[in-house]
């Protein structure tokens, strides 16, 4: 069954604790937090001291994606602040399977992020070492984009290469997932869809876990 990773990004910042549990109720999977720089993006979100405190509060791993230029500085902060999944882009990672192991050692399991231009290939070399991978289907920065339809490939194309390797390892896909294109995201490979906007913005959470369920088991 597809799991479901809202993204804090589209709720009230001023009520966040109130957005985990009212996603929790409604069934999601995972909460996903995303954590911007105003450098690797143009977007500052939250950091580590708020992730400490979400922690007191969610029931459901914390998957913290980071959106970051320097993430082996700020490893052990977000570790040791309580996430559960700690995921750094390919593109800021010049010695990545150092990053890797140092999330790995921090007792969290460790994932890496492709932007939309970054080909599926760049990780087949660390892919035995990762424990998820998240394929970016907009350019990180925002909420609300439009889904890019490539992202599609790269998915079927990495769900062959860690099938080929007989590995077990999790496919999240962040940016434009709906309830409309989950099915076609799910069928591609996908085991974890974040929905930011298309959650956080619907008028009932439960019923668009329950629909997206439904679409994937069509
Ligand atoms: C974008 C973030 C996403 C974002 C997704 O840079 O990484 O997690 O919150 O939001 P939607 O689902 O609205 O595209
Ligand atoms: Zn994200």
């Amino acid at each position: 069954m597809i799991k479901i990773a809202p993204s804090i990004l589209s709720t009230d910042f001023a009520r966040l604790g109130e957005g985990i549990a009212a996603a929790e109720k409604a069934g999601a999977d995972l909460i996903h937090v995303d954590v911007m720089d105003g450098h690797f993006v143009p977007n500052i979100t939250i950091g580590a001291p708020v992730v400490k405190d979400l922690k007191k509060v969610a029931t459901r791993p914390l998957d913290v994606h980071l959106m970051i230029s320097n993430p082996d500085t700020y490893i052990k902060e977000f570790a040791d602040s309580g996430a559960d999944i700690i995921t750094v882009h390919e593109e800021v990672c010049t010695h990545l399977h150092r990053t890797i192991q140092s999330i790995k050692e921090c007792g969290v399991k460790a994932a890496v992020s492709l932007n939309p231009a970054t080909p599926v290939s760049s990780l087949e070399v660390i892919l035995s070492s990762l424990d998820m991978v998240l394929i970016m289907s907009v350019n990180p920065g925002f909420g609300g984009q439009k889904f890019i339809p490539e992202a599609l490939t790269k998915i079927a194309q990495l769900k062959k290469m860690i099938d080929d390797k007989g590995l077990n390892i999790e496919i999240e896909v962040d940016g434009g997932v709906t309830v409309d294109n989950v099915a076609e995201v799910h069928n591609a490979g996908a085991d974890i869809v974040v929905m930011g906007s298309a959650f956080y913005n619907s008028e009932n959470y439960e019923a668009t876990v329950k629909a997206v369920h439904e679409n994937c088991k069509k």
